[in-house]
């Protein structure tokens, strides 16, 4: 298949693509390189160095795909908290300039990254995607359902094949964001440098971790798909966070100190996935576990100048 990838020069955007073109199909990238890296770019790529709302630009550059994979968008919660009319006109504003500018050009399949964060403060675990979407407590939150809802409505009005899919939360080598607010990469660097870890709610937070190949396997599954779906994508096992600090440490065989950094206004107690659906109807399955994926990302950061 002919594939866009909006957001392609991203951390989870790059191994879509790479797994993409390893699996035989040609990637075309949107990115507007606000975010994300060039050099994280696979050289097989035809890359389009524009934004979102050059809808123009994107009517020229369409034609031709069978489906547009939508990873760009701004990522970092504390961030929409302080730039909420960035965040609505980059994420939303962007979003429905991207599905106008697919239904012009006639490619009516979406694969859209949406996130955990869509379900709030969970009634129950593990999640299913049956459960209510939840209250959110910042505009990051706000933009992913609203995108969530765009999608949907371009299903309903213009007949596009839409695949929604809720990632819990990704990791693994390439996670390069500036700033860094997510916990694995920001653990595996102070444990590298040999500075003090900083961890919230003391740790005791559950999280569902997925590593990134997973996660990008599932998007090429859903390439196939027709209709409207609704998938999450995690690993139906709830780690706390003070677990994986324990893991990294065996891993690199020593410890660093821990820097108590107290609670964090917003942070959910637990987040784990039901992924049934996506294993049932898909075949999808998580191979990588959380040891295995951690010794890949501590290797990548090895590599880096830290
Ligand atoms: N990383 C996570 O933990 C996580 C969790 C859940 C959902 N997601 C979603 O997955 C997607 C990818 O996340 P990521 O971690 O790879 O983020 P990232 O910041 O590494 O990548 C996003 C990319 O989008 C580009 N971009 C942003 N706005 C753009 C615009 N208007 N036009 C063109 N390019 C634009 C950036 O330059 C960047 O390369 C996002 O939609 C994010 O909301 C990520």
């Amino acid at each position: 298949m002919r594939v866009l990838v909006t957001g392609g020069a991203g951390f989870i955007g790059s191994h879509v693509n790479k797994l993409l073109l390893d699996q035989g199909h040609s990637v075309t990238v949107v990115d507007d390189l606000s975010k994300g890296h060039q050099d994280s770019i696979d050289a097989r790529v035809d890359f389009h160095q524009i934004g979102l709302e050059n809808q123009e630009e994107l009517e020229k550059i369409l034609p031709g795909h069978d489906g547009v994979i939508h990873m760009a968008s701004f990522i970092e919660v504390g961030e929409s908290v302080k730039k909420p009319v960035e965040f609505a006109q980059n994420n939303i504003v962007g979003t429905v300039k991207l599905l106008e500018a697919m239904k012009n050009a006639n490619v009516k399949k979406m694969i859209f990254s949406s996130s955990a964060c869509v379900y709030g403060k969970p009634e129950k675990l593990p999640i299913t995607e049956e459960d209510p979407l939840g209250e959110q407590e910042n505009p990051y939150g706000i933009t992913k359902v609203t995108m969530e809802e765009f999608c949907k409505l371009f299903h309903t009005l213009h007949n596009f094949d839409v695949t929604i899919l809720r990632y819990f939360n990704p990791y693994g080598p390439g996670e390069l964001h500036e700033p860094e607010t997510h916990a694995i990469p920001n653990f595996v660097k102070s444990a590298l440098t040999k500075t003090p870890i900083p961890l919230f709610w003391k740790g005791e937070q559950i999280r569902d971790f997925i590593f990134i190949d997973d996660l990008a396997q599932a998007h090429i599954l859903a390439l196939t798909l027709t209709g409207l779906h609704i998938y999450n994508v995690g690993t139906e096992s709830g780690v706390k966070v003070a677990d994986v600090v324990k893991q990294i440490f065996e891993i690199v065989g020593y410890e660093v100190p821990i820097d108590d950094k107290g609670e964090r206004k917003g942070d959910v107690p637990a987040l784990v996935a039901s992924s049934e659906k996506l294993k049932k109807e898909l075949g999808w399955n998580a191979k990588v576990n959380l040891e295995e994926g951690l010794k890949k990302t501590i290797e990548f950061f090895k590599n880096q100048n830290l």
